[in-house]
């Protein structure tokens, strides 16, 4: 069986008056129906612009120079970024839930029309059914007395409630898939937490597959079957949670692992962060791009070319040159 969405081999760069900035350098994964996977990594290592480049909409100067993405059997990178079939799956089959609410909701919209606009636009809806379809989301979402909610506008919201309403949105059209990119990070623990069990039991209930890009490993394994870890804009290591958590092969998935609270061990135990700062991703050199702070680095290391992926099996992937 195919998958719901299969990324091949994708590249995104951005030419810059420093240089080239190769922001998704050959990036592969992909996404089962009713599936949960998580995207992690440090700031800057590319999730963002993975995910963009799905969805078509990467701003310039940045540049999709490669691979596919097939999606209900279909190689979406074969579409016009603006054309009648992608502005169809944006929104529509694919959504996604963007870090910054306040940026994505328009301030001079109330939130009713902007939660009946995907409707409108994509389900054929009239006015008064996607007025009443948005009440009802919105209530879904856990907002309470949605009725006389709908017509304020995001500034009347509390940061989380934004963040409710933007779940709404991105299922407003039943996509087949909705990413959130980092929904959490501004927001109180609890509130995050509360979100995440919304997502999860919202994609649940329709039946969608969601996409967690995140820098926590705590919040993938929890909600994740699978992950993917990124590193200066590659998959370093993929597979199922229960095997990464337990069996990490990457120096980096490894360290990332030590960086993280375990709730099985005794409090107080200190955390060891990983030394050093990830690269530039301006004209990089063609090693293993975590080389220079990897704890496990050997000459081998330093002579061959950045290594390529391999598969060792049960769907674990990783791209090291140690012997593993
Ligand atoms: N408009 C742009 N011009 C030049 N470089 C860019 C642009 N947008 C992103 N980049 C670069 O692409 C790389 C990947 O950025 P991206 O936003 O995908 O990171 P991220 O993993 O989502 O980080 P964060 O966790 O902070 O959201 C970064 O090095 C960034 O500097
Ligand atoms: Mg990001």
């Amino acid at each position: 069986m195919s998958a719901l969405l299969e990324v091949k081999n994708l590249k995104t760069e951005f030419n810059t008056d420093s240089g080239l900035v190769k922001a998704v350098d050959d990036v592969s994964y992909y996404i089962d129906e009713n599936e949960i996977i998580g995207l992690v990594g440090e700031s800057g290592c590319g999730k963002s612009v993975t995910q963009l480049s799905v969805m078509r909409i990467v701003a310039r100067p940045g540049k999709i120079t490669g691979g596919e993405v097939f999606f209900e059997g279909e190689d979406l990178l074969k579409f016009e970024a603006n054309g009648p079939k992608m502005r169809g799956i944006r929104g529509g089959k694919i959504a996604m839930i963007f870090q910054e609410p306040m940026t994505s909701l328009n301030p001079v919209m109330t939130i009713g029309n902007q939660v009946a606009e995907s409707m409108i636009l994509h389900l054929n809806m009239d006015n008064a059914s996607a007025r009443e379809r948005a009440i009802e989301l919105m209530g879904q979402v856990g907002i309470s007395d949605a009725k006389n909610r709908i017509d304020d506008y995001p500034h009347q919201f509390s940061g989380g409630m934004r963040q409710r309403v933007m779940i709404a949105m991105g299922l407003a059209c039943n996509p087949r898939i909705l990413i959130a990119d980092e929904p959490t990070t501004a927001l109180d623990v609890t509130t995050q937490a509360q979100l995440l069990e919304l997502m999860k039991d919202m994609v649940d209930h329709f039946k969608a597959s969601l996409i967690i890009v995140t820098h926590n490993l705590g919040v993938v394994a929890r909600y994740a079957q699978r992950i993917y870890v990124m590193y200066a804009g590659r998959i370093i290591e993929g597979g199922t949670c229960k095997e990464i958590f337990k069996d990490p092969k990457h120096p980096y998935t490894i360290g990332l692992l030590k960086a993280v609270p375990r709730l099985d061990e005794p409090r107080g135990k200190k955390l060891v962060p990983i030394e050093g700062l990830p690269p530039n991703l301006i004209n990089m050199p063609d090693v293993c791009s975590f080389l220079p702070r990897c704890a496990m680095v050997t000459d081998k290391c330093r002579e061959l070319p950045r290594p390529e992926t391999r598969d060792l099996g049960n769907g674990h992937i990783v791209s090291c040159h140690r012997d593993i």
